[in-house]
């Protein structure tokens, strides 16, 4: 939610700058702007829309050259997406150029006080009071090194809310400074040529990966000062100096590319054979036990654990949903899932011998931030799951479960979710045996029917044009309903949030036994329903009712597509359209039968003309609540 981008260092900012937005665009692409310090003083631009606008507006009136510059891709919270309210926001002397990820709660205090003081206000956002702020601030400090920084301290002391702010100053052509609470940064290092060192900041590491991959993980409450001379300075918001975590970015800018493909979903589609497969590689340790990332829980307090509760949002929400089939299963422990969003406000029962899994794969997203720091203050242990290593939540977490899915840039989340999927059966699974209630072999044995998703996945991939062809044929649809049971209605659920968000019909995910009660009515002839049909396999004949559940829809005028496995031949009198997938065991379907799903919905948001990757009104993190 909102990309940030700073540099100082001997390449022409202006480019490094919109390049880091170019890869951060999918954070947010209402409005886009940057700001460079060259020797005339502050110069900006800035262009409600797509990042494309701004790069036209500098076509037609180029910025002069600088070497220290900042940029802004922004997902709107505060005043609509003009380019009044896009950042860079300028303080009234045009002084200080400021980008702001976040909300700031205060703000509107804050305003008042400026308005007070004689600032005219040129933008609706919470954002401009800091560009205030900074600059009187900074004609309070004294002179001296490190003013500037001290400056955004005394700012940063003063603000409520989520903010990663980066700004410069017209009297400080050398420096740059930052500062974060609750909102993303990391900073990236590059060479130092003939003698000039290079520094870069960004929302995440996408920012500057085609210059470094070094990176400098910030913690909560830090502010950091980059001075051509005297190099990065980081401290805490009372000034004391901190070490910021140093870490090697384990993937190149050819991850962030699309690869040939039209979209990075497709990309991110097809790359789900080996997002599975590193999610599952090296956990299985030597004594056959399962090795977990970080582990700040000893194993009596996972004995300890008597409820598990899964928090997470969206997509996210959705692997949770399935995890609790396996982990119920698995370890006998309840299991309970909410959204994040819910989950704090309505005072669940949490305590020491609770433990709350946090999905995420930005590892941001705020409603997940805030159900995690509320568990923890209940006394409640907390395992994160997540996709982006040092991002808050899993910093957070007493332990952390990393899916390699790698990154991850369109907007609708796919790799990410069957990486989760496979990260929480082996969280379950980790339970189990520290609890004592799987031997090693029976671990075994599901970890090998895990290690064969991602050859099923692949199979599915092959057998896609068929399913392409039907999203054509579905492209015209006011609204198409998704039926599921067991393991298959949360992924009912996942094709209809992708159909939404990506092609913007109004679609449904239903556990099919609930249709009868109520949301059955909604079927019109013609109406196109999408049946996950649970493995012949599955218990208690649930696979016979999901059959029927196909006949009734039909009956009354649906248009079926069923997506059954191979060999399964009681769904075909019923079936307008079949969607085949590998024959997989009960619980690891949901493996195979997203995929179609995901393909269905972008090439139905395609044939439509929308940008798959970057839906309308969505961000990729959401980092407000
Ligand atoms: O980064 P997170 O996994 O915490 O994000 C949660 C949701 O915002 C995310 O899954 C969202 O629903 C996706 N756009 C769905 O495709």
């Amino acid at each position: 939610m909102c990309g940030i981008v700073g540099y100082v260092g001997p390449q022409n900012a202006l480019d490094v700058v919109l390049e880091g937005l170019r890869r951060l665009e999918y954070r947010g692409y209402d409005s886009a702007g940057v700001a460079v310090l060259a020797e005339g003083g502050m110069a900006t631009a800035k262009k409600a829309g797509k990042l494309a606008n701004l790069e036209k507006a500098l076509v037609e009136e180029p910025l002069p050259a600088a070497t220290i510059g900042i940029g802004h891709t922004r997902w709107a919270t505060h005043g609509g997406p003009t380019d009044r309210n896009a950042h860079p926001h300028l303080s009234a002397d045009g002084k200080v150029a400021l980008v702001h990820n976040g909300i700031i709660e205060n703000f509107a205090a804050l305003r008042a006080e400026c308005e007070t003081a004689g600032v005219e206000f040129t933008s609706e956002t919470d954002t401009e009071v800091a560009a205030h702020l900074l600059a009187s601030a900074y004609a309070e400090t004294p002179e001296g090194p490190g003013r500037l920084a001290e400056a955004m301290r005394a700012v940063s002391n003063r603000l409520e809310g989520a903010f990663t702010l980066v700004a410069s100053h017209a009297d400080e052509p050398d420096t740059l400074v930052a500062s974060r609470r609750n909102s993303p940064l990391v900073v990236g290092l590059g060479e130092t040529v003939d003698g000039t060192a290079e520094y870069f900041l960004g929302s995440d590491v996408a920012a500057f990966i085609a210059h470094t991959r070094e990176a400098r993980e910030l913690g909560q409450d830090q502010v950091v000062e980059i001075d051509r001379t005297r190099g990065l300075t980081v401290t805490d918001f009372a000034g004391t100096v901190v070490e910021p975590t140093a870490y090697t970015v384990d993937w190149d800018a050819a991850a962030a590319e699309k690869g040939g493909h039209a979209w990075f979903m497709l990309k991110e589609i097809a790359e789900q054979p080996q997002a599975v497969a590193d999610t599952l590689l090296g956990r299985l340790g030597d004594d056959g036990g399962l090795v977990l990332d970080e582990v700040r829980l000893s194993d009596q307090d996972l004995r300890d654990i008597d409820k598990v509760f899964v928090v997470s949002c969206g997509t996210s929400y959705h692997a949770g949903l399935i995890a609790k089939y396996a982990i119920e299963h698995w370890t006998r422990i309840p299991v309970e899932v909410e959204v994040a969003s819910e989950f704090r406000y309505r005072d669940p029962v949490l305590d020491r011998s609770t433990l709350v899994v946090v999905i995420s794969q930005s590892g941001e997203t705020m409603d997940t931030l805030m159900a995690l720091r509320h568990a923890k203050d209940q006394k409640a242990r907390v395992l994160a799951i997540c996709n982006v290593n040092g991002s808050t939540i899993p910093r957070e977490s007493d332990a952390v479960l990393y899916t390699h899915a790698g990154p991850e840039i369109a907007v609708a989340s796919t790799k990410s979710f069957l990486a989760q999927i496979v990260a929480c059966y082996l969280v379950g699974l980790f339970l189990a045996q520290v609890r004592g209630v799987k031997y090693d072999d029976e671990v075994a044995a599901i970890v090998e029917d895990l290690r064969r998703l991602p050859e099923a996945v692949s199979e599915v991939l092959l057998q896609m044009e068929p399913v392409r062809e039907l999203g054509r044929s579905l492209a015209g649809a006011d609204t198409i309903l998704f039926l599921g049971r067991h393991v298959a209605y949360p992924v009912a659920l996942e094709g209809a949030l992708k159909l939404k968000e990506l092609a913007y019909i109004h679609a449904e995910g239903f556990a099919a036994g609930e249709l009868k009660h109520g949301p059955i009515a909604l079927i019109d002839q013609g109406t196109p329903v999408v049946v996950v049909v649970p493995s012949p396999r599955a218990r208690e004949s649930v696979h016979g009712k999901v059959v029927s559940n196909i006949q009734e829809v039909r009956a009354r005028g649906a248009r079926t597509i069923v997506i059954a496995e191979e060999g399964d031949e009681d769904v075909v009198p019923y079936a307008d359209h079949i969607i085949r997938v590998p024959r997989t065991p009960t619980l690891m379907a949901p493996i195979v039968t997203t995929v179609p799903l995901q393909v269905l919905a972008c090439e139905i948001a395609d044939t439509r003309g929308y940008d798959v990757d970057q839906p309308r009104n969505l961000a990729k993190s959401v980092t407000v609540e």
